[in-house]
């Protein structure tokens, strides 16, 4: 260790190595080659698997970051004592579901993971340390760090200084994004060892950020703002979602208002892309955490307002699955439908509150033949409906999953399913074959002239029912 010590200026650990602690990491030890980076987590399959090229997550661009660095100054280990007695600056990246039992249920963060971290941190250190929160945590839990961390004895010879450091990375994008972020943000405490911590993590981004993207604030501000940006993300997404059911219900469409809206520089044109809903494992998690917060403080209205983004999102979904059953004659008993894509969005296997999760189950609920398509979902998938997997078939490739279905239903964006050839996939499907673009990633007037029904999202279908010369 002595040795080590010596050639690296500073040593980095983080605790976790999902999908924010690996990349997050890799990065960091890309850009600062000075300093030693190691990831530690209890889970040995994964610690194992970062070890190799076949890394456990799916992430364009990862791999080769993850090289650059590996073996140089960029480890993995399952030995989560040793990396915390030699580290300078700790990041606790461990999950942080929502709550599923006893008090706050369903909506407030389960910390067992991070306060079993804080406590190890305490117990396994030697010397003083920067811990930085890295995954997101209900507002004031920086402050419950602090005191877990300095409580006792060891307070007296050690100090353990807490940063809120959130990450804004999305999946799918998250080698752009930690490249490039829009800016990076740390609280700390306004006190002078809160002062030069927050100088040390600035020191650390400052190899490849520019410093007028970091952004110093208090604690409470730093995790509030983490909270606060997905709710504002998903809450865009579930306005254009509102949107859309009202788009079907006229003749609007949800593309050409989302671009009339978008174009007024205040809103601005990102994030209004309707959808069957939105997944991932922070947008829910985050809001109903903002929603437990808000009740906590007695703010009734405030809780309501945010909890609507979560009910919509689920209503969307729903919604999603009527139109289908009641386009296909309100039946689907029997009928094969093909899922292509679950994943909650394209470029990752990640399905974390992936909507397709909550339509597969829907349509298997309503004795419908399920056939799920995703280039890099399917082991996630299994995992998902582990309970119903017998009543489900999985075909890694969408042309075989297509043969003798009834129905299409779009639920990732993956780039390759606009690019399929449609008059193939039309000649091996039951008639009438019908389409449910839930990502509205296909050309309907295409897929109309081919012969297929198509139900796009916030807008009118494209359908030859009823027409004379029925398919
Ligand atoms: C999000 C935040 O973007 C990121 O800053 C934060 O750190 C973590 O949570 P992520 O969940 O990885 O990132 O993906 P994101 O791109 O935000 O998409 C979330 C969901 O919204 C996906 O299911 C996506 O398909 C959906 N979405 C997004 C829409 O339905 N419409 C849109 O216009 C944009
Ligand atoms: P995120 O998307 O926030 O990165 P993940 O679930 O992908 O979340 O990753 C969290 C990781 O934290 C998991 O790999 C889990 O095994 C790990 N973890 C949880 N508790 C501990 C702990 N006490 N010590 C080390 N690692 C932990």
């Amino acid at each position: 260790m002595s040795q080590t010590k010596q050639a690296f200026e500073k040593h980095v650990l983080c605790i976790g190595a999902g999908y924010v602690g690996g990349p997050t990491m890799a990065m960091i030890a890309a850009k600062c080659p000075t300093y030693k980076v190691t990831v530690v987590d209890i889970n040995e399959a994964r610690i194992a698997a970062w070890q190799t090229d076949e890394l456990p997550i799916y992430e364009p661009g990862l791999l080769e970051v993850v090289q650059e660095a590996r073996g140089r100054n960029l480890f993995f280990s399952t030995d989560v004592e040793a990396g915390i007695k030699e580290a300078d600056i700790i990041f606790v990246s461990v999950n942080t579901p929502t709550k599923t039992f006893g008090r706050g249920a369903g909506k407030a963060a389960d910390l067992q993971f991070w306060e079993k971290t804080a406590r190890q941190i305490r117990e396994c250190s030697t010397s003083s340390k920067i811990v930085v929160e890295k995954s997101t945590l209900p507002v004031r839990t920086a402050e419950a760090m602090a005191r877990i961390l300095n409580w006792g004895e060891k307070a007296t010879d050690i100090h353990f200084e807490v940063l809120s450091n959130p990450e804004f990375l999305a999946e799918g994008t998250a080698i752009a994004d930690l490249k490039m972020p829009d800016r990076v943000l740390i609280g700390g405490a306004e006190t002078p060892r809160g002062a030069a911590a927050v100088q040390d993590l600035v020191d650390l981004y400052a190899h490849w950020v520019p410093r007028e993207r970091i952004l110093t604030t208090n604690v409470w501000s730093s995790e509030l703002s983490k909270l606060a940006a997905n709710a504002m993300l998903a809450q865009r997404i579930s306005s254009v979602n509102a949107l859309s059911a009202l788009c079907e219900a006229t003749e609007a469409d949800i593309d050409e208002v989302g671009r009339a809206i978008g174009s007024d520089s205040r809103i601005g044109p990102k994030f209004l892309r309707a959808s069957v809903g939105f997944g991932g494992s922070c947008f829910k998690k985050d809001i109903l955490n903002l929603v437990y917060l808000c009740e906590h403080y007695g703010l009734k209205e405030v809780a309501s307002y945010w909890e609507q983004v979560v009910k919509i999102n689920r209503y969307q979904r729903g919604r999603f699955v009527d139109r289908m059953i009641t386009c296909m004659f309100n039946t689907v008993v029997g009928k094969k439908v093909a899922v292509f894509g679950f994943a909650f969005k394209a470029d990752t296997g990640d399905t974390r509150e992936s909507p397709a999760i909550y339509v597969c189950r829907e349509l298997v609920d309503e004795r419908a033949a399920v056939t799920v398509t995703d280039p890099k979902a399917l082991p996630n998938a299994k995992r998902d409906l582990a309970d119903i997997a017998d009543q489900i078939t999985w075909e890694s490739d969408p042309y075989k999953a297509a043969e003798g279905a009834h129905a299409i239903a779009i639920l990732t964006e993956w780039k390759e399913y606009a690019e399929l050839n449609y008059e193939r996939i039309f000649e091996v499907m039951e008639k009438p074959a019908f389409v449910f673009d839930g990502r509205n990633i296909l050309d309907a007037e295409k897929l109309h002239r081919i012969g297929f029904n198509v139900y796009p999202i916030g807008k009118a279908p494209k359908t030859h029912i009823g027409e004379e010369s029925e398919i």
